[in-house]
């Protein structure tokens, strides 16, 4: 089994560029299932998770090649409507494809995703919405059928799920009639998903607090580029200010980057934007920082809250870091723990209480974020450690390796 040694110590310097988003192109990916046409997704991040998608699709019968960072989709061909148990328990997004598939076929099978395990990840407001829409749901032994003709609907989201408004907005494209989803998710994701589907002739129109989609006949090809990672670009951030060092990520602005540029700058980073890029140096002394509390877009994303824990274990004073949008977001506390952090946990709230410097260990990624949170504290701590089952991280992080030595860190695959 494959392990991160990371030689921790060394301040980054240097400059990187911003990969195309992983929660953009996954949902992307499920919606070019709609189309009967050429799709091109250029930006496109080389992670495990965006070629899974598209081994999603050639296992229904279509086609999806990548060329370095441009993936190329046909789905003309495609005649399954059934996603093999493997890869719907290889990632959560498989669930992604099941309104696109629904919509066009009136039937798609599929078993309960996997993904990384943060608790309870149920799929009940995608189904609610399905039923909604028309759709006959059959549940036996973790495989699940949904049959019909999809029409408008009202659709109030109790929670702004993203992976449910993602999939029930591209169902409504092609449902018949006009759906009107309620208290959706504003994600930047979301909203690069919804300019996707207008681009190939959809008709979506986000407000406020409601999104509202007009069905149309059949949807057309069309290119796009993905957007930037922001939560790539803060890792990195957070690596960068954990190490005391200086970088520049190009490709990305702060708006685009969102509340942690706020975050960063509150622990005494100095963060600007410069030429097609943002600039972070790191203080000598990081501040703590008043509560954290992870929240659906615009507030703090969840899957910054592992990485945030790794920086602010080296910041001066006392910080809290509340977890709202997962029950079990936590693997990473006790492996932070282990490098020397001092973090209580109450409830679902971390209690962090800055530490000088980290040691090294060796660590176990259990999820994708918290994986990362792992790199940062590693880099950060004096000597040499190990973090096993990396491929959680390289799920979501495009040449890790290559952007941490570019940067100067000393980190390899074993
Ligand atoms: C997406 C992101 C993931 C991120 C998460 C929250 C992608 C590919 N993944 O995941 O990186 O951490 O948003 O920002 O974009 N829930 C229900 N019932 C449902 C659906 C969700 O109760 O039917 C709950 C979940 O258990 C969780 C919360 O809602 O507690 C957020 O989930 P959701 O927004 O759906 O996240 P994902 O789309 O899975």
């Amino acid at each position: 089994m494959p392990v991160l040694r990371i030689k921790g110590g060394t301040p980054l310097r240097g400059e990187i560029y911003a990969s195309g988003a992983k929660n953009a192109v996954l949902p992307m990916t499920a919606a070019s299932v709609l189309i009967s046409g050429k799709i091109t997704l250029t930006n496109c991040p080389r992670i495990t998770d965006a070629e899974t998608s598209a081994e999603i699709i050639k296992a229904l019968g279509g086609c999806a090649e990548f060329d370095k960072n441009t993936l190329t989709i046909d789905c003309s061909g495609l005649n399954l409507t059934r996603i093999p148990q493997r890869l719907c328990e290889k990632m959560r997004s498989s669930i992604t494809f099941c309104g696109p598939l629904l919509a066009r076929f009136g039937c798609i099978g599929f078993y309960e995703p996997g993904g990384c395990v943060l608790g309870k990840r149920p799929i009940d407001l995608h189904i609610m919405g399905f039923k909604a829409m028309g759709a006959e749901v059959v549940e036996e032994r973790g495989k699940i059928t949904l049959k019909g003709s999809l029409k408008g609907a009202e659709i109030n989201l109790p929670f702004p799920s993203v992976g449910a408004t993602q999939s029930l907005m591209a169902a409504a494209c092609l449902a018949k009639g006009t759906t009107v989803i309620t208290n959706p998710s504003k994600e930047p994701e979301t909203l690069a998903l919804t300019d996707f589907l207008n681009a190939c002739g959809g008709k979506i129109s986000f407000y406020e607090n409601r999104v509202e989609i007009e069905g149309v006949e059949q949807l057309h090809s069309a290119k796009a580029r993905v957007i930037p990672d922001r939560i790539e670009a803060a890792t990195y951030l957070c690596a960068a200010a954990a190490t005391r060092g200086k970088i520049t990520i190009r490709g990305i602005t702060l708006s685009e980057l969102g509340i942690i540029g706020d975050v960063l700058k509150e622990t005494s980073c100095i963060l600007t934007e410069k030429e097609n890029g943002i600039f972070l140096k790191a203080p000598q002394q990081l501040n703590s920082v008043n509560e954290i509390t992870t929240a659906p877009y615009p507030g703090f994303p969840t899957d910054l809250q592992p990485q945030i824990c790794a920086l602010l274990s080296l910041a001066h004073g006392k910080s809290i870091v509340k977890e709202t949008v997962f029950e079990a977001r936590n693997r990473h506390i006790g492996e932070l723990i282990k490098t020397g952090a001092e973090i209580a946990e109450e409830n679902r709230s971390f209690i962090i209480s800055g530490v000088d410097c980290l040691k090294s260990a060796g660590l176990n990624a259990y999820d994708l974020r918290g994986g990362a949170a792992l790199v940062i504290a590693a880099l950060a701590a004096k000597g040499t450690s190990e973090i096993h089952n990396p491929h959680h991280i390289f799920r979501g992080y495009e040449g890790l390796i290559q952007k941490i030595t570019s940067l100067g860190g000393n980190i390899e695959i074993l």
